[in-house]
Parts: structure tokens; C-alpha cells; sequence
């Protein structure tokens, strides 16, 4: 068998055993066999290329769309899903993990050729592209959707500024995708990419979570979990007293830069770790940024610092500084979890994608009448994805009775 062909195997292989592990989508893709809202609708999907994302595309497909993907992150494409996508299931998708960036961009530019209807992004690279180079082919665009925080912040960004051209709905900011995805997703693949790449002991080690957000909980809980004396960094006053109340030691970034083992920076920032935190850290710290964009570590400062630099494992490269100290960034500071591991779980990928494929249903089907603005997802996909996952895991709900219906849309009972 040729190279190739294993890395198309492997990648069919894997997509097979995400699909088992995602319910909600598949009883959409299955619904959507014989109902087809989305037929001959032209999808461009900017997305993490992995088997969660291969289950996705799939389903768009099974509901009539054209999809093409092109990858979010230069580092976070898995090549055996791309071989999948384009040989065995007919997706043209542009990605190869490791491009630069000049590459990375041509990907986008290659998706955007199909003259999207609906833009899928995870991000805003697409949607900023398409504002700044295409914008011929924004008439023909319906509405797009964003996956994650950064995207939601830069494209509210540019409705405020009245720039943005069209309707976006933001998937991320449904609670059936951050309270899960972002929390237990990140919070889990995060420890995983810093394992994969460093077999550091967890247990003992001071971990250092810049961002208490819904990514920064996770990540902190599931290190304390693991044995870890975890220090939060937080800029705003009611997460930093949440981490408080939840148990943690809160400082700012001095203070933790000189104690910390490893840090993860999960912010949406930029700098959260700058040249002079560097400065203070001890030989041997660990430093992976979570976060969407790879400026959370500035790591352009310590590459300026550094009298050397050298990859020592894989995804690990080691920077020696002046003195002799060896600070160690995982996956150039791109975000860990999909650089040197392989992002959420596919149980969690299952309702953030249920949100996007109900999504991409309500805005064909229901035609909302929707301005050039940052939209959230309608509420009812929110608890229909919710029921439809505890459904799946066999999780009966209590339902209300008709008596205490009446009773919470009342105000004339009191005190008895
Ligand atoms: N790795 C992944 O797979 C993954 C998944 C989901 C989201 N994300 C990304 O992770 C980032 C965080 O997402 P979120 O949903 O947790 O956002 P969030 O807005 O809920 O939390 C971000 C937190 O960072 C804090 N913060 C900002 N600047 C800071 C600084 N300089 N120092 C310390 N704290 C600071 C904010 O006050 C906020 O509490 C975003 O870039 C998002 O796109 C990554």
C-alpha cells in the first residue's frame, strides 16, 4: 500500500470512530438523508481539520450542500483527515499541516473561488478575507456562522465599526457549545497536547492559567484534578473572585512567572506573557498558549532573547536564554490542544457542531430576516441540541407538571 493510501485509510478510520462518539450529529445527518433542506447550498467551512470536523462536513453534504474546508490554524490540520476528505469522501478541502502563513491564507483564498452562500469560520480569517480581498463575492453571501470566542469578538468589532457586510450567527456563544466545548473540550485537550508533547509530571507542578473564561475553568480544574498547585491570572475582578471562591490562588503575572512549573495562557490576548514575565521565569518552565491566536506568549521577544534555539521533542522547542535558563514552548505558541494533540473530543465536538448544522437549517429554511449583525443562535436550537445529547446518553429529564407550569407563570401565591 502507498503512503498515501495509509494516510487515507488512517484518516477514514478515524473519522468512522469520531462519528460513533457524536449522536446529535449523526441523527441530523440521518434526518437530513431524506429532507435535504440544504440542497445547492455553496458552504466555505474555515475550520480545524479533524475527524470532528470531517463529521461535520459530511452532514452538510448529506443535507444537499457544496462544501469546500480550508484549515483555521496552520498547525492544527491532521493530513490523514485531509487525505480522507479529498480521496474517499469527494470534500475538496485545502490544508496540510505546517504551512506558513502565505500558504495558509492561499488555502482560504482557493475555498473562497467556490463563491460561498454561507461562510463557516473559526476565527474570522474567512470573513476577513472576504471583507478585505472578495468583496465581489459578498452579494452572493446569505449569512455566516463563527465557532469560537476570538472570531465572535472580531466580528462584533466590525459591526460596531459598521464594516461588517453581512449576518453572522455566533455558534460560540450558544451555552450548548461554551459551556461544554470551551470548558470541559479545551479543559481536557489542553493537559493532553502538554502531555503528548512534554510526559511532564502534572502531580506537584505549580500551573500557572492565565484567563479564568470558560476555556481558562476548564483548564484549571482538570489540572488541579491531576495534582497541580494551579495559580489564575485574570485582568477582571469577577472572574479573578470566582477562581478565588473556587479555591485557587489568584496573582498577576510578576508574581506567577517566577513560581510557575507550566503556563497556559487562554485569554483571546495579546502578550498576557511578555519579554519581561519571560525574564522572571525559572530553567525549565513549560509555556503552550490555548487561545485562538498564537500572540497570547511573545514569543518573537524570547526568540530575540534567546542565545539559542533548538526543537528537543517533538512540538517542544527549547529557548536559552543569557544566563543559561531553558524556557520551553510547545507548538510555536499555537494553540496546544490541536497543535501537539488532536483538539476536543468528539463527544463534546457533538452538540458545537449540532449548533452549526441547525444553524446552517434555520437560516435556509426559517429565511429570518437578519441585518449586518452578530446574531446569537436562536434559543430553541440551544435546548434542542441539549435534549437531543442527554437523549443520547440515556439521561432521562423530569418534566414539569402542568400544576407547577401554572405555578412559575404566576405571581399570586406566596408565603403560606
Ligand atoms: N483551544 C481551543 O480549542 C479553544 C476552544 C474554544 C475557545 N478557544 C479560544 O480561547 C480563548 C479564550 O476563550 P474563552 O471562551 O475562555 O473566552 P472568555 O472571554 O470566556 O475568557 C477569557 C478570559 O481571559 C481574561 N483575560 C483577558 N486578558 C487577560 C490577561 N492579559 N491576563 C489574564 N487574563 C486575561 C478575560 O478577563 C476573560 O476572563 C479565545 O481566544 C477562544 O477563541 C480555544
Amino acid at each position: 500500500m502507498t503512503e498515501e493510501q495509509n494516510l487515507r485509510e488512517k484518516g477514514q478510520r478515524r473519522i468512522e470512530w469520531a462519528k460513533s462518539r457524536m449522536p446529535v450529529l449523526s441523527s441530523i445527518a440521518q434526518r437530513w438523508r431524506s429532507e435535504t433542506p440544504l440542497q445547492g447550498i455553496r458552504i466555505a467551512a474555515c475550520l480545524h481539520v479533524t475527524t470532528e470536523t470531517a463529521n461535520l462536513v459530511l452532514t452538510l453534504k448529506d443535507g444537499g450542500a457544496e462544501v469546500v474546508l480550508t484549515a483555521s490554524n496552520p498547525l492544527s490540520t491532521q493530513d490523514d483527515v485531509v487525505a480522507a476528505l479529498n480521496q474517499v469522501y469527494g470534500v475538496k478541502t485545502y490544508a496540510r499541516r505546517g504551512v506558513d502563513s502565505q500558504t495558509y491564507y492561499g488555502h482560504i483564498r482557493h475555498a473562497l473561488e467556490m463563491q460561498p452562500q454561507i461562510t463557516m469560520d473559526d476565527g474570522a480569517d474567512l470573513v476577513n478575507l472576504l471583507h478585505s480581498e472578495r468583496r465581489d463575492l459578498i452579494p452572493g453571501v446569505l449569512a455566516g456562522t463563527e465557532e469560537t470566542t476570538t472570531g465572535v469578538i472580531r466580528l462584533k468589532a466590525m459591526e460596531k465599526d459598521g464594516v461588517l457586510a453581512y449576518p453572522i450567527i455566533a455558534v460560540n456563544d450558544a451555552l450548548t457549545k461554551h459551556m461544554f466545548d470551551n470548558r470541559y473540550g479545551t479543559g481536557q485537550s489542553t493537559i493532553d497536547g502538554i502531555l503528548r508533547a512534554t510526559n511532564q509530571l502534572i502531580a506537584g507542578s505549580v500551573f500557572v492559567v492565565a484567563g479564568y473564561g470558560w476555556c481558562g475553568r476548564g483548564v484549571a480544574q482538570r489540572a488541579r484534578g491531576m495534582g497541580a498547585n494551579v495559580i489564575v491570572v485574570e485582568t477582571d475582578p469577577l472572574r479573578a473572585l470566582e477562581a478565588v471562591m473556587d479555591g485557587y490562588r489568584v496573582t498577576a503575572m510578576p508574581e506567577a512567572a517566577r513560581e510557575g512549573d507550566i503556563f497556559v495562557t487562554v485569554t483571546g490576548n495579546i502578550n498576557v506573557i511578555d519579554r519581561q514575565h519571560l525574564l522572571l521565569m525559572k530553567d525549565g518552565a513549560i509555556l503552550a498558549n490555548a487561545g485562538h491566536f498564537n500572540v497570547e506568549i511573545n514569543i518573537k521577544a524570547l526568540a530575540e532573547m534567546a542565545s539559542s534555539r533548538q526543537t528537543v521533542r517533538e512540538n517542544v522547542e527549547e529557548f536559552r536564554l543569557g544566563d543559561g535558563q531553558r524556557l520551553y514552548v510547545i507548538g510555536e505558541g499555537r494553540l496546544v490542544n490541536l497543535a501537539a494533540a488532536e483538539g476536543h473530543p468528539a463527544h463534546v465536538m457533538d452538540m458545537s457542531f449540532a449548533n452549526q448544522a441547525l444553524t446552517c437549517e434555520w437560516l435556509i429554511r426559517g429565511k429570518p430576516s437578519l441585518e449586518k449583525k452578530v446574531y446569537p443562535v436562536p434559543a430553541e436550537i440551544d435546548a434542542l441540541v441539549a435534549r437531543l445529547k442527554l437523549e443520547s446518553m440515556g439521561i432521562k429529564l423530569q418534566e414539569l407538571t402542568p400544576e407547577q407550569k401554572d405555578y412559575l407563570a404566576s405571581y399570586s401565591l406566596g408565603t403560606e
